[in-house]
């Protein structure tokens, strides 16, 4: 079996642990200790099983530990741990979930949210432009909800927002209207021609008899087709998309930009 490379580990190396209940199929630490050997960043990402009980506990230690720098936070922790932060920085104060924190040199914890970060920031570095664009997003989730507030604070002009459940589609549209009243925001679009970007934000994708979350054909050759869906790497949406002709953002993009700014914002590295 390949393993990724493990930094080493010395008495100077800063420990990052990862909040998850269960924890068992966890990928963070994998990406993110790869990162760091790859950079030659001092540090390691550890994954801690806290049940929701524990994790006051959990948080406390972390505050003693002088050596964790920072951490990061997973299912089911990522609005409880709000509550322990002394900051919450961006949108993590506007959505009220956060997947990581910083632990500051006065020893106050600010929170910040990256979900949707990662995955617009991967568009941008891949020079897909945002600014005055207009998006259609399948899904009305948690990734889904992160991803629409940051192509809203990236200036995008409108967002079509298409949910299975119309109620949950119809709350995060009213969410994103009342932070961004000038936002353009359609639900479930008919004429899904107009858009530019088309983005799979649902779970759809994951297993291999899955429906399309939409069909890229009815978009226009020129629009980008773009995943959250990681596994598998082309999912039959890029796969329809390729053959179509249009330009493809897979999912792993998401993850790896994420983590280099987790690793950054946690242990204060840049790589
Ligand atoms: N690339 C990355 O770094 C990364 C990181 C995290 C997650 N992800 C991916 O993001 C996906 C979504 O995560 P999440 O936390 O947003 O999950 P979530 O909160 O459970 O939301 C799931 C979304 O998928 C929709 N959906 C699920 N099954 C469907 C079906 N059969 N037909 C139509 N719509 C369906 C749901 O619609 P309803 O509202 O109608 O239920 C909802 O919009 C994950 O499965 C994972 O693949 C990627």
């Amino acid at each position: 079996m390949n393993l990724p490379p493990t930094p080493a580990i010395n008495g100077r190396t800063a420990v990052v642990p990862l909040l998850a209940y269960p924890s068992e199929h966890v990928r963070t630490p994998g990406f993110f200790n790869q990162y760091c050997s790859e950079h030659g960043i001092n540090a390691v990402m550890v994954p801690w099983k806290v049940s929701p009980s524990g994790l006051p506990a959990a948080i406390e230690a972390i505050r003693q530990i002088e050596n964790i720098p920072g951490f990061v936070i997973t299912i089911p922790h990522k609005q409880e741990v709000c509550r322990h932060c002394d900051t919450l920085e961006g949108l993590a104060e506007v959505m009220g979930v956060c997947n990581a924190v910083r632990k500051n040199a006065d020893g106050t914890l600010a929170g910040r949210m990256y979900d949707g970060r990662g995955f617009v920031q991967g568009l941008q570095d891949r020079g897909i432009p945002l600014a005055g664009a207009s998006v259609l997003l399948a899904g009305a989730g948690g990734v889904a909800t992160a991803i629409a507030f940051e192509l809203a604070g990236s200036q995008v002009r409108r967002i079509g927002i298409q949910n299975r459940s119309l109620d949950k589609g119809c709350e995060l549209a009213e969410q994103l209207s009342r932070r961004f009243p000038g936002l353009d925001i359609e639900l479930n679009p008919q004429h899904v021609e107009a858009y530019d970007i088309a983005v799979n934000g649902t779970s759809l994708g994951l297993r291999p008899d899955d429906p399309l979350p939409f069909d890229p054909s009815k978009l226009r050759q020129d629009t980008v087709v773009a995943e959250v869906v990681m596994q598998p790497d082309i999912t039959h949406l890029l796969q329809r998309a390729s053959e179509n002709g249009q330009r493809i953002h897979k999912g792993v993009h998401m993850v790896t930009t994420q983590i280099k700014l987790l690793v950054g914002f946690t242990t204060g590295h840049t790589g």
